[in-house]
């Protein structure tokens, strides 16, 4: 049987005696972007799931599943970046040293001085919503920009939270670039959810506020009294989200670093050929980028956080899309009283992966990930079904099956 699969070791790691590249997700940065997510209106920790049989399947110790399709009744769990950011942005410009909360944001005294403001980015979707909903929520403007082949649903969902959005006819990257243009020519603040050479900051207060998801994890099983989990399944598109899990682990977990493995679709594996790289610098993938997992189809890494991916991650994969339609069936469908979730394509892609390297007792993999019956695995899906249709089409009619 082909392998659906292909992976890689991390050439490049290594744990820094200086936490290199850590200092904006140690503990206190963290607290900062937890503590604004806190104080939005509506704020609830999203489920950390215990899939109990699917473990005991699969002969692992706990499989632990973080539900983002909950975060704040948008879907995925982008807005956490979005929100946090334009907090960000004001605070700063207002000359602020601390984050100012939502009450304070959306006080008379802050919008005297604010004014409306209009935040632009390029997105598949999820980010666009979160966005849009954010710039909303705050009494601001938005502009998003999809690249070509975004589903119209999701379109729809960021229209509906007040944006300016339309598809068009760009990749990804290209969506991005465009998106730069026009903040430029029109004196928009571009919220982009990745970084490159000179746009910096934006970015790494959005994966700032990613991070608030596995410090809610972390809590969450401090306080059970459980142990900690010993793999993490990371999915990329530019790497922000994976980056920033990654620099909280690494920041706070040094020794005790659990092995990180990160996952991307096969025709958009841009951290996977920067880990290929003999000097390490990020590689570009060009072309379509075809993949249902719409997240994670990007050919150009962020910056900031590939420095953490390649100092502290241990596995690069990149695989076949009918390994998200399955890790979807699998959520969808779950085992005795498992609870079903509810998960997209670029989010059920961690136990799509996982099923598939233990069902199909794929050794060499088995192996290099030290996967056995103490191993306790978390995967993060990041988004429910932001493609309705397609979701339909998937785990009902068994599109893209094995
Ligand atoms: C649902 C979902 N999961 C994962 C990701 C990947 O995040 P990043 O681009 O930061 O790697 C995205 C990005 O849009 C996403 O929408």
């Amino acid at each position: 049987m082909e392998s659906k699969i292909e992976i890689i070791s991390n050439k490049h790691k290594k744990i820094k005696k200086e936490n290199l590249n850590l200092e904006f997700f140690n503990k206190k940065e963290i607290k900062n972007s937890s503590k604004f997510h806190e104080s939005i209106v509506g704020y609830e920790k999203t489920p950390l799931i215990s899939l109990d049989n699917l473990a005991k399947k699969l002969s692992l110790d706990k499989i632990w599943v973080k539900d983002e399709s909950k975060r704040f009744g948008l879907n995925a769990f982008k807005v956490l970046g979005g929100a946090y950011c334009i907090a960000k942005y004001i605070s700063e410009e207002l000359g602020y040293e601390r984050v100012l909360s939502y009450e304070e944001l959306l006080s008379k005294e802050i919008k005297e001085k604010t004014g409306e403001l209009t935040f632009v980015t390029a997105t598949d979707g999820n980010h666009g919503r979160g966005v849009a909903w954010s710039a909303n929520k705050m009494g601001h403007k938005s502009v998003v920009y999809m690249p070509k082949g975004s589903a119209k649903s999701r379109l729809d969902n960021i229209i509906k939270e007040g944006a300016h959005a339309e598809i068009t006819d760009f990749n990804y990257d290209d969506a991005v670039r465009y998106a730069n243009e026009m903040a430029e020519k029109n004196g928009w603040i571009m919220v982009q959810d990745t970084a490159w050479e000179g746009y910096e900051k934006i970015p790494t207060w959005i994966s700032q506020g990613y991070a608030t998801i596995i410090k809610e994890i972390e809590e969450e099983i401090q306080q059970k009294g459980e142990n900690m989990f010993t793999h993490v399944i990371l999915q990329a598109g530019v790497g922000s989200f994976a980056g920033a899990i990654t620099g909280y682990l690494a920041s706070n977990y040094k020794e005790n670093l659990p092995l990180i493995t990160v996952v991307e679709p096969e025709n958009a594996a841009c951290i996977f050929e920067s880990g290929k790289s003999d000097n390490g610098k990020p590689k570009y993938v060009k072309g379509d980028l075809k993949t249902i997992m719409a997240g994670l189809a990007c050919g150009e890494p962020n910056t900031i956080t590939w420095e953490i991916l390649k100092d502290y991650s241990s596995y690069f994969i990149k695989c076949k899309d009918e390994l998200a339609a399955y890790g979807m069936r699998i959520l969808s469908n779950s085992i005795g009283n498992d609870k079903r979730i509810i998960s997209g394509e670029s989010g059920a892609i961690g136990i799509g992966v996982l099923t598939y390297i233990i069902d199909n007792n794929i050794a060499d993999v088995i192996s290099k990930l030290n996967l056995n019956s103490n191993s306790r695995v978390l995967v993060i899906s990041t988004e429910g079904d932001t493609d309705p249709i397609e979701y339909r089409n998937i785990v009902w009619k068994g599109k893209y099956y094995l």
